[in-house]
């Protein structure tokens, strides 16, 4: 049988004000497969999707590619794990925005020209080729959550963490990004609020409430269970 890319077993955590964030969470994610966390807010998916590449660490086991994600394997998955954070101001930080999308790949080894074509590349990809010489600090914030995705492109990892991908985007940049997402061949968690974004990408959606996946099937079995729409 297919070996899931993401296994999570009972994970639970807690932050140190004693808010139990996570209280026992079991998630798979199988190669090609695009998963949508829906939930309201508070209900634990950033606390969540933060501990798979090492963020944080509860209790439990994760593995990711079989690998589990503790401190001496922190290089390796991250670099399996291309996440956008919610606040994508904490994901950019060099001066130009090439130089910045092209960081990730520097850092996996490749020479400075192969990392700049990467980089482009991905601009490209995210339709933010335009802004390359810009400060990052300086664009807006659907730009900002358009370049870290770039960055994360960039370093072509195996598996897709995006939270929240289409808070601040225009409608075009929201097709854009469904169309980038739809011809990348990554396993992919979505976390968000947006069910029509929900709908065109995700084969199946978990539903998350008070720190447990309550509910999971199709986008749409997992909407009407929780009359979960505008
Ligand atoms: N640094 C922190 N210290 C204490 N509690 C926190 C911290 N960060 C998050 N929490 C709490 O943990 C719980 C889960 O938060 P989390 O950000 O994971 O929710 P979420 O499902 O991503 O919500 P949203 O849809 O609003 O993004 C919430 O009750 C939140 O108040
Ligand atoms: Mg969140």
């Amino acid at each position: 049988m297919t070996q899931p890319v993401v296994d999570v077993r009972n994970l639970r955590y807690q932050y140190p004000d004693g808010t139990v964030a996570l209280d026992g969470v079991d998630f798979q994610l199988y190669p090609g497969e695009t998963v949508a966390l829906l939930g309201p807010n508070g209900s634990g998916k950033t606390t969540f999707v933060l501990h798979l590449n090492g963020l944080f660490q509860g209790e439990g086991e994760i593995l990711v590619c079989g690998m589990p994600v503790t401190k001496p394997n922190l290089t390796a998955i991250r670099a399996k794990v291309g996440m956008v954070f919610q606040d994508s101001d904490e994901q950019l930080f060099l001066p130009t925005v090439l130089e910045d999308v092209a960081f990730g790949p520097r850092n996996q080894g490749l020479t400075p020209a192969a990392a700049i074509a990467r980089a482009r590349a991905a601009l490209q990809q995210t339709g933010m080729e335009h802004v390359a010489a810009k400060a990052p600090y300086h664009l807006s914030a659907g730009e900002k959550r358009r370049v870290a995705l770039a960055g994360v492109l960039a370093m072509s990892p195996e598996i897709l963490v995006l939270d929240e991908p289409t808070t601040f985007l225009d409608p075009p940049a929201e097709r854009g990004l469904v169309q980038c997402l739809t011809s990348l061949p990554q396993a992919k968690i979505l976390v968000t609020h947006d069910i029509p974004f929900a709908r065109a990408l995700a084969t199946r959606a978990v539903f998350f409430e008070k720190g447990k996946v309550v509910a999971a099937g199709s986008v749409e079995e997992v909407v009407r269970s929780h009359d979960w729409e505008i």
